[in-house]
């Protein structure tokens, strides 16, 4: 039976690397994003000439909500479709100074990278087969705090705490849970930087560059792949600060 996975954030970045990934891996695809649909169909487009014939599904959801939430649930439940992995990717950040950052701008992020998921968890549980797999989406900036965004780092390492903590949780159940915390790796969230930050960025990383998407999506494939893996968090910065 062919295996199912729902990718928050599917559409671009790191989620439509790891819909690739998995694409590869004989995965039907669930893929959620906010607001731009035509990068979702062109994405669509893609995925289906490299693996043809596959289920590949698209879904606007906004993390920003609790409508979200049972936009994805009545989805799967009208569906009839059961997960055997699922990533939660799509996240949020606010740049604001500390001195300017609005509280309505805090929970924001905060129900985005944090309790999205977890409600959604909470959710769908029942919807998720034995042996199923669950890898959240954290950041280096969760470990090494960092100056620009207090609420996104703050979030990243509730992140981290959720993978850790879930284990016991979801242990009953038969599935597994683990994260990924990336440093830098070059998407849009990255580009849109002026040449000079990205400069300044690569040479704090020892590889001496961003990690390209691909790259990244093969450790949420290991994390799904490997029965093994079970509250862990990867890193997977190039080697970040170590320069
Ligand atoms: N890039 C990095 O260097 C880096 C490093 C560490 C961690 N991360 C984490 O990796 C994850 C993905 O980042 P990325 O760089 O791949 O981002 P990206 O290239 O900007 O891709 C964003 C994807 O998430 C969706 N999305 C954005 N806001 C959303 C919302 N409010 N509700 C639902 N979906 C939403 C987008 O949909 P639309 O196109 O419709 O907006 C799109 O599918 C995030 O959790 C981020 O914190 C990234």
């Amino acid at each position: 039976m062919k295996k199912h996975v729902l990718i928050t954030g599917g559409t671009k970045g790191i989620g439509k690397a790891v819909a690739t990934a998995l694409g590869k891996a004989g995965y039907e695809l669930l893929l959620t994003y906010a607001s731009d649909e035509d990068a979702a169909l062109q994405t669509r487009g893609e995925l289906l000439k490299q693996f043809p014939g596959a289920g590949i599904r698209l879904l606007k959801a906004d993390i920003t909500g609790r409508p979200g939430i049972d936009i994805i649930y009545d989805y799967l439940t009208e569906n009839n479709l059961r997960m055997d992995a699922v990533v939660f990717n799509a996240g949020l950040t606010c740049r604001a100074s500390f001195e300017e950052m609005r509280l309505d701008e805090w929970e924001r992020v905060f129900f985005g990278n944090v309790s999205f998921p977890v409600f959604l968890l909470q959710r769908m549980l029942g919807l998720i087969n034995k042996g199923g797999s669950v890898v959240f989406t954290g950041s280096l900036m969760g470990i090494h705090p960092h100056s620009v965004s207090l609420a996104y780092g703050v979030t990243k390492s509730a992140v981290h705490s959720i993978v850790e903590n879930m284990v016991k949780f979801l242990a009953p159940y038969e599935i597994r849970v683990n994260g990924v915390a990336p440093g830098f790796v070059d998407t849009e969230w990255q580009k849109n930087k002026p040449p000079e930050i990205r400069q300044a960025i690569e040479n704090k990383i020892a590889s001496g560059r961003f990690c390209e998407p691909a790259e990244l999506a093969g450790v949420y494939r290991m994390l799904i792949e490997n029965t093994y893996f079970n509250g862990s968090i990867i890193v997977a910065d190039g080697g970040y600060s170590y320069k």
